[in-house]
């Protein structure tokens, strides 16, 4: 095992640090986030940092950077209430990266990176057409983060919208049939292969012997 502590961590390179500290915590899901403003500017966004919360109410849970420079998802989000929260699949892999270029407030990720936005019933924020799940949400709360200032943006679902016979029996998402991808720090993207599904952990089932 090669054996960090919190000093050798300290005297790693900038680009090391940021490498290592970004994939420690495993894969993250990847997503793009459709948002307007309140002069009806679309914006999108890709996100690593979406959290489960709670099934019910549905709440899923955002971590944006500090407003330190301008955030445009943040701000549309307060200002306007409504996101969306697009998977990424393989084949938009390239455009949904370039959405994390710093576009100016008047420009829109959806037309500069060349992905379809889309319109479903009065939903007030856009969501990306490639996209196999979609979802709708509004927003909760704001948890400011005190330690360094980035913000837990919490929103409901309000709506789903995911590609057909890619729900199994038991209601969870089947991502076998699914084509989305996720995500190792800020720059690498994997595709997942399913290994074994068990059923609800019972202390009852839990065998006298291991077998290794
Ligand atoms: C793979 C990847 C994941 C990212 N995840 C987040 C994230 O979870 N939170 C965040 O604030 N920024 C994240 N970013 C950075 C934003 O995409 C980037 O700051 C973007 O310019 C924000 O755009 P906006 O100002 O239009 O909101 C990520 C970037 C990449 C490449």
């Amino acid at each position: 095992m090669i054996y960090f502590n919190i000093e050798d961590i300290d005297k790693l390179d900038k680009v090391s640090r940021l490498n290592l500290i970004n994939s420690i915590t495993g894969f993250k899901p990847a997503n793009l986030i459709g948002t307007i403003s309140k002069e009806n500017q679309e914006n999108l966004a890709i996100f690593s940092s979406l959290v489960h919360l709670g099934s019910k109410p549905p709440l899923l849970g955002l971590v944006t950077r500090p407003n330190s420079v301008p955030r445009h998802t943040y701000t549309n989000i307060i200002e306007s209430k409504f996101y969306t929260i697009n998977h990424i699949s393989d084949n938009i892999i390239e455009r949904a990266h370039m959405t994390s270029a710093k576009f100016n407030r008047d420009e829109s990720e959806f037309e500069k990176c060349n992905l379809e936005k889309e319109y479903i019933d009065d939903f007030h924020a856009p969501y990306v057409k490639e996209s196999e799940c979609k979802i709708g949400m509004k927003f909760i709360e704001e948890v400011k983060i005190k330690s360094n200032d980035t913000i837990l943006i919490v929103g409901e679902i309000i709506n789903v919208m995911i590609k057909q016979d890619s729900v199994a029996e038991d209601g969870s998402l089947d991502f076998e049939k699914l084509n989305s991808v996720c995500i190792s720090g800020l720059d690498t993207y994997y595709k997942t292969q399913k290994i074994v599904k068990y059923p609800y952990a019972r202390k009852k089932n839990i065998p006298k012997k291991w077998s290794r």
